[in-house]
């Protein structure tokens, strides 16, 4: 994680976003996640294994911080890499809000994808694309995923006390997972065995 600067302080601002890459200006925080930094999370691990010696970039995240207090709401640009670990699509770690009772909304930017989102060890998914906006309710773990052949780029706006529980998902994941079948993306469940 790298930290650029301070949080805003409340004051009005413009925010750009390069329509090439995706990139957030100004961003206070950033961070890549590569497939060593979510180790574990996708369900073949001989794949995962194998795509270990590159480690490929899965997503960054450019993120404009804005002081953790009630009221404000904090603004980030995700780009997601298209590719799949063995059939299972490139995807972000996902997490719970700490704070359960915050929602997020995500709108569409650039590439496919889908918003994978979980209650009560239930998934399911809503798509993202240019012009589409996907709503995660509060208490719903999300996750996005990659289906397409080119970057998945959106933005999220979510409440700055919302925090982050990520702990949940590394331990348990989520119920259901998005997999490539014969180019169809398909949700299994999360102990289906490996085709
Ligand atoms: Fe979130």
């Amino acid at each position: 994680v790298s930290r650029h600067g301070s949080p805003a302080t409340g004051t009005p601002a413009r925010l750009d976003v390069n329509e090439a890459t995706g990139r957030l200006t100004p961003a206070t925080t950033t961070f890549a996640r590569r497939l060593a930094d979510m180790r574990g999370m996708y369900r073949d691990g001989e794949a995962e294994a194998r795509l270990l010696a590159d480690d490929p970039l899965i997503y960054e995240v450019f993120q404009y911080d804005v002081p953790e207090r009630t009221g404000e709401l904090f603004v980030c640009t995700t780009v997601l890499q298209p590719g799949r670990v063995g059939d299972e699509y490139f995807m972000t770690k996902g997490h719970f809000h700490s704070r359960r009772d915050c929602a997020e909304t995500y709108i569409g930017l650039q590439g496919a994808g889908e918003v994978m989102m979980m209650r009560d060890e239930r998934c399911e998914t809503v798509a993202l694309a240019p012009g589409t906006v996907a709503y995660v309710p509060p208490h719903y773990a999300h996750r996005t995923i990659n289906t397409g052949s080119s970057p998945l780029v959106f933005l999220a706006v979510y409440p700055a006390q919302a925090g982050h529980d990520y702990a949940s998902i590394e331990q348990t994941g989520f119920a259901a997972r998005l997999v490539d079948r014969n180019g169809t993306p398909t949700l299994v469940d999360r102990l289906a065995p490996l085709s």
